[in-house]
């Protein structure tokens, strides 16, 4: 694994949208696997700024998110959907049909999932998958739990999930209580994977998912079985790393 530490928020998201550009230039119909949250954002604003300055073409590029809240219309602000669209889909030349997130609204949930799978084994693959990390170790929204769940599946989000994104709604109450989630085998299957992670409250979930074992009770333990995994964090969120690593 390859760790890159920053200063802090603003460079760590700089140091990340080099990596994913690096992808977008040499390979221009890249899969790229995206995600959500408060990490990524100034990434994709980065990777904004390149395009408009005429340094990135997204032409060719498709996406794959990884998750989706059951029951969030894409146009609602909470949505990952609507999240992509803001912060990228709309500010760059990508072709909307290249892109894919879970539909929350699906009439049949499990269904999607599996059109979901289907979606992602015909794009032949990701060729990076962006991650953040949930304060409980959770990757896309694969939560703790006695098993590594496959492919893409409904979940029940944890209390600890719903406390951590209730900042985001209007109450603690409209945080919705599933979402649909690619599995840990697609995330494992894309050929790099791009984990970034910022803040002192992630410090203890980054520790045990690289120092220690393996474990469903702490997803992102499996990136250590992971061929290419480059994780790039601030000071903040990878001390504990560095500590136990010392
Ligand atoms: C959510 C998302 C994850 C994300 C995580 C951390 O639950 N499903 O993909 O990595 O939260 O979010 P944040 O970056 O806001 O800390």
């Amino acid at each position: 694994m390859k760790i890159y530490m920053t200063e802090d928020y603003q460079t760590m998201s700089r140091k990340a949208a080099n990596i994913l550009s690096a992808q977008i230039i040499l390979k221009p119909n890249s899969v790229l696997g995206l995600a959500t949250g408060s990490t990524p954002v100034g990434m994709y604003k980065q990777l904004v700024t390149w395009y408009e300055k005429g340094d990135l073409d997204f032409a060719e590029i498709k996406t794959v998110n990884l998750d989706e809240y059951v029951g969030l219309e894409p146009t609602h602000e909470q949505s990952y959907r609507y999240f992509m669209e803001e912060h990228l889909f709309s500010r760059v030349n990508i072709n909307p049909a290249n892109t894919n997130v879970p539909d929350g609204l699906a009439a049949d949930p499990q269904a999607e999932c599996k059109w979901y799978n289907q979606v992602i084994r015909q794009m032949g693959g990701i060729d990076i998958q962006v991650l953040g990390m949930g304060r409980n170790g959770h990757i896309g929204f694969n939560e703790p739990g006695d098993a590594f769940e496959l492919e893409t599946h409904v979940v029940d989000l944890t209390e600890s999930t719903i406390e951590a994104n209730a900042r985001f709604f209007a109450s603690r109450d409209d945080v919705p209580r599933q979402a649909m989630s690619m599995g840990i085998k697609s995330i494992m299957m894309a050929k790099k994977i791009l984990l970034m992670v910022s803040g002192e409250d992630k410090a203890d979930a980054v520790k045990r998912a690289f120092v220690g074992p393996v474990t469903p009770q702490v997803p992102a333990s499996i990136l250590q079985l992971h061929p290419y995994v480059t994780l790039v964090g601030d000071k903040a969120a990878l001390s504990k790393l560095m500590e136990a690593k010392q």
